[in-house]
């Protein structure tokens, strides 16, 4: 696990644009698209709009999932298809059909069962995405897995329907076997409130964050002053 501190957000935001950017020119370079999973919440949405303003990646090839959703139809102000369709989809040249949402507004096990199928149809044989973008909460959790949740158990599906003490409760997330099959994990932390998930991870704690270690792959910490404030100097 590589962790990166930044003196300032806008140095940690220029620098995951840079790297994203870099990661996706990369996979269509090599397999001709870049499939991408995006995480919700509030800390991305800087490198949405930044990734929006930028010129340098071909979106034609790029296929955009989701780590996970919260069960709200995509106009709810908590979906995150809802937050990146505003902040980047909307902005970007990318064709519909290379837009894989979860159907947050169903069932949450139909609508894991169908992102699933979906998943797999597009992924393909390879079974590996090239980045995925994941955020941590401030008791560890990451995509939606919680901790001390029997989804952090599951070795074969690849998405499954949780519910946690959340708002709202019902989410449909990826699984430790898919995310750790990826090229790339890139975590993005920021502000106080994530200091001790982050202090935890470094220590080793054993946090659903630290349960992120692709077996094939690379995963990256973004860390600003503020969410580096409880880590020793190193
Ligand atoms: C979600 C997430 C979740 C998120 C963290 C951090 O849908 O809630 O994907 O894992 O990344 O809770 O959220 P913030 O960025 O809002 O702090």
């Amino acid at each position: 696990m590589k962790l990166v501190r930044f003196d300032t957000r806008e140095a940690l935001f220029a620098h995951a644009t840079e790297r994203f950017v870099r990661i996706g020119a990369e996979a269509i370079r090599e397999r001709g698209r870049f499939l991408v999973a995006l995480s919700g919440g509030e800390t991305p949405r800087p490198l949405y709009e930044r990734l929006a303003a930028s010129a340098e990646l071909d979106w034609a090839a790029v296929d955009v999932f989701w780590a996970d959703e919260r069960c709200v139809p995509p106009t709810d102000p908590r979906s995150n298809y809802g937050t990146v369709r505003e902040a980047l989809l909307d902005r970007v040249a990318i064709p519909e059909d290379r837009i894989h949402r979860i159907a947050g507004e169903l069932d949450p096990l139909a609508a894991a069962d169908a992102y699933e199928v979906e998943l797999r149809r597009v992924v393909g044989a390879d079974s590996r995405l090239d980045l995925i973008l994941l955020g941590i909460g401030a008791d560890g959790h990451t995509a939606s897995l919680f901790p001390r949740h029997q989804a952090l158990s599951e070795t074969g599906r690849w998405i499954v329907p949780v519910h946690a003490s959340a708002d709202p409760p019902w989410r449909v997330t990826m699984t430790l076997p898919l995310i750790n099959a990826a090229r790339h994990v890139l975590f993005l932390a920021t502000g106080a409130e994530k200091a001790a998930a982050v202090r935890d991870l470094v220590d080793g704690k054993p946090l659903p964050a630290s349960m992120v270690r692709p077996t094939d792959g690379t995963v990256t910490f973004l860390v600003d002053e503020e969410a580096a404030s409880l880590l020793e100097e190193y």
